[in-house]
């Protein structure tokens, strides 16, 4: 998730078991241009394996060049992305776009799979709009040119983020496929993740935004299916306490000015539905560094605890 996976929620996630974690998407032409920031999202340096590195583009060549770089850093797998629906990312042809040129949404598979010697899987909604549904056709192309997994969120295009994702045609665009197809779509709790594998009988379940200050939500899962025992959701101390984890994570990552900034929304997501949460993520929204971060933090803690 672009803004939301960086190198230290990833580490985050992996302590909580996560199996298969991806990086922030990237553009195919900042990263041919070697641009600097960049980099920084492409930066998978001591990060255990496998992990996936998503790229997004328009044009086949320079995304098949940017596949070898990617491929060159040491991704395990790379993805490509046929489903962002933000207008500066469609405007340029890219993301899920692609679903409305299905000619080139192919094109740029066959290239990518050709140039590099990983696997390489696709990212994609069920199509543009209720009237231009391109499941289950557009991935058995892909199938059909080498992609070795896809993964269906279950919303067109037009839906953005809201209302419900068409779980039944995961299962349809399952059933059309040999590859593995990984659901995606409402995935908030671990009920939700054996809820989707059961119903749509797709291979995989990829977590998005129940992840978002939830990185339990792995932990349980996990657990749950290896001892059938569910655990309690997270207390309010230990959601905290994560936040400090992460805090200094980030701030180890990107510096204090930036790491205390962009840890804001994550702060807000572990405290969510905490006693007092708005206060606090208020005064966290104008903290303007790492020690009153923690202070407020520690303060809300102890708070809790009483
Ligand atoms: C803040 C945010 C950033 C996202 N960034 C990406 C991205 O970089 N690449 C991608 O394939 N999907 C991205 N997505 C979409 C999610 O991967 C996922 O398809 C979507 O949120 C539906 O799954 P969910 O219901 O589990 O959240 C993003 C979603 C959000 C909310």
């Amino acid at each position: 998730m672009a803004g939301v996976t960086d190198k230290s929620f990833r580490s985050v996630l992996r302590d909580h078991g996560c199996p298969l974690l991806y990086t922030e998407m990237i553009s195919d032409k900042a990263l041919t241009y070697g641009n600097t920031n960049t980099l920084e999202l492409l930066d998978i340096s001591g990060e255990s394996r496998p992990i996936v590195v998503q790229i997004f583009g328009s044009e086949p060549d320079v995304m098949a060049k940017a596949a070898v770089l990617v491929e060159e850093k040491g991704a395990s797998i790379i993805d490509i992305n046929m489903g962002c629906p933000a207008p500066k990312i469609v405007r340029n042809q890219e993301g899920s776009c692609l679903l409305k040129m299905p000619e080139r949404a192919v094109e740029i598979a066959r290239q990518v799979v050709q140039a590099v010697q990983v696997p390489v899987t696709v990212k994609m909604r069920i199509g543009w709009s209720p009237e231009e549904i391109v499941v289950p056709e557009l991935p058995q192309r892909l199938e059909a040119v080498g992609v070795q997994a896809i993964t269906l969120h279950g919303r067109t295009r037009d839906m953005f983020y809201s209302g419900k994702a068409n779980w039944s045609m995961i299962k349809q665009t399952a059933q059309a496929l040999s590859i593995p197809l990984i659901g995606n779509g409402d995935v908030w709790e671990p009920e939700d993740a054996l809820r989707m594998l059961e119903e749509t009988g797709c291979s995989a379940v990829m977590i998005a935004r129940g992840a978002m200050g939830n990185p339990w939500i792995f932990s349980r899962l996990i657990g749950w299916t290896k001892t059938g025992q569910l655990a309690p959701p997270p207390t309010a101390r230990e959601r905290i306490e994560q936040g400090l984890i992460h805090l200094e994570r980030i701030v180890a990552q990107k510096g204090e000015y930036r790491g205390v900034r962009e840890m804001r929304s994550h702060l807000a997501w572990y405290l969510k539905g905490l006693k007092g949460a708005s206060k606090v993520r208020g005064d966290i929204n104008r903290a303007p560094d790492y020690n009153t971060v923690i202070a407020l933090l520690t303060e809300a803690m102890e708070r809790l605890k009483q």
